[in-house]
């Protein structure tokens, strides 16, 4: 097919040509006397995009889903509780590798479109006097539903009943496009990858540890080696790794961190919810329904839209990809058929979200979805036209 591909999937997103030049480069040697003047500093500068002062900053080999894995057999033993709620496929999922690790999960079950709902969990953590809660994992962004949730009102949750559970959030969505706080919220462990607001491929799950967290490991009964903390610290305290480490990713981490800290991070979490809201108007200016049931639900880094009654999101999906050359995301689990999802993650800006906007038209109407053409790409202009990218407006 001709012409650029649309890539707007909720990860992995597109990678910027600075970041690919970073990686198009020899192997290196992973015992160079000089790798530490290049990994130490990259390790500080990864707990700055967490806003931790006080964590540590892991790098492992894998993908997101490693990272889930390193938090709960790093802190926890065969038989812990844990408080979970489960409204996707992502918590889900991190739900289901606790059963399967031998965790006893107390699992809320919310309607898929919400968050965490903070009230059960304060009145859980309030009734657990003898703290058998030794967990709270918080999915911060479903990317399955385009949902946020707010892991400052679990903290808070978790004070307000003096509570001493570890705070696990999955940032794998949402870590470098939406603002997160790891000292202000006190989180224990968050995890993300890097496919994602990283802006590289996939294969770096990256995670940032309290010392919380870190005492608790020296306890923890789960079995783990592959991705033992202590294993990993060992080797990172002189600016190497316990095993042969994916240098090329952290060339390409290096200039993601670089491109972040340049456009400031206050701004990239600005631009993500000015082309959020983009698209948002777009939704509803064709009539659709988002999958986030309320505005306060509503992620900056990915839309999961319902198609009407009687149309398959999966066909949908197929045909801008076979038509267009459009990737969208496909609905998952409960919500597969019914929505398709627009990723708005990474680097973009208005001119690509048009794109996608306008692939989106396009699909809709060839599958002879009711909607007036035009109508979404003309409200996200218009948005983008009376709203400022931040770091013009502070320019001027
Ligand atoms: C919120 C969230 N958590 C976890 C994962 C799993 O990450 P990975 O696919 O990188 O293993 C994903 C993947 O999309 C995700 O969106």
């Amino acid at each position: 097919m001709p012409g650029l591909r649309g890539l707007f999937i909720p990860g992995p997103t597109n990678v910027p040509d600075r970041i690919r030049r970073a990686m198009d480069i020899p192997m290196e040697d992973q015992r160079a006397p000089d790798l530490p003047a290049f990994t130490l500093p990259l390790l500080e500068d990864v707990k700055k995009v967490f806003k931790s002062r006080t964590g540590q900053a892991f790098l492992f080999p894998s993908s997101g889903t490693g990272g889930w894995e390193a938090a709960l057999t790093n802190t926890l033993s065969p038989g812990d509780k844990v408080l979970a709620a489960r409204f996707g496929q992502f918590s889900h999922l991190w739900i289901d590798m606790c059963i399967r690790l031998g965790l006893e999960v107390d699992v809320i079950d919310v309607p898929w479109g919400e968050g965490v709902p903070v009230d059960v969990f304060a009145a859980r953590l309030k009734a657990d006097r003898h703290h058998k809660i030794k967990a709270v994992l918080v999915t911060h962004n479903e990317t399955a539903t385009g949902v946020t949730s707010d892991v400052g009102a679990v903290r808070k949750a978790l004070d307000d009943a003096q509570h001493s559970a570890l705070l696990f959030a999955d940032g794998v969505s949402s870590i470098a496009s939406i603002d997160f706080r790891m000292e202000d919220w006190h989180v224990d462990i968050a995890v993300s990858g890097s496919q994602k607001g990283f802006m590289l491929p996939a294969g770096l799950a990256i995670l940032c540890v309290s010392p919380k967290a870190l005492a608790a490991a020296a306890s923890a009964q789960s079995r783990r080696c592959y991705f033992d903390f202590a294993d990993m610290a060992r080797a990172n305290k002189d600016g190497y790794f316990p095993y042969t480490p994916p240098v090329h990713m952290f060339r390409g981490l290096r200039a993601s961190i670089d491109l972040l800290f340049e456009e400031g991070l206050d701004h990239v979490f600005a631009r993500h919810h000015r082309l959020a809201e983009g698209v948002r108007k777009a939704v509803a200016a064709w009539g659709l329904a988002l999958c986030a049931s309320e505005p306060r639900w509503q992620s900056d880094t990915v839309s999961a839209i319902f198609l009407p009654e009687g149309f398959d999101s999966n066909a949908f999906v197929r045909h801008a990809y076979k038509a267009y050359g459009l990737s969208l995301g496909v609905g998952l689990s409960k919500v597969a058929g019914r929505v398709f999802r627009i990723g708005h993650l990474g680097d973009l800006n208005e001119l690509m979200v048009l794109t996608a906007l306008s692939g989106v038209e396009l699909t809709l109407r060839d599958q002879g979805v009711p909607f007036e053409a035009g109508s979404g790409v003309a409200a996200a202009i218009e948005h983008f036209h009376r709203t400022q990218p931040t770091r013009l407006a502070e320019a001027a």
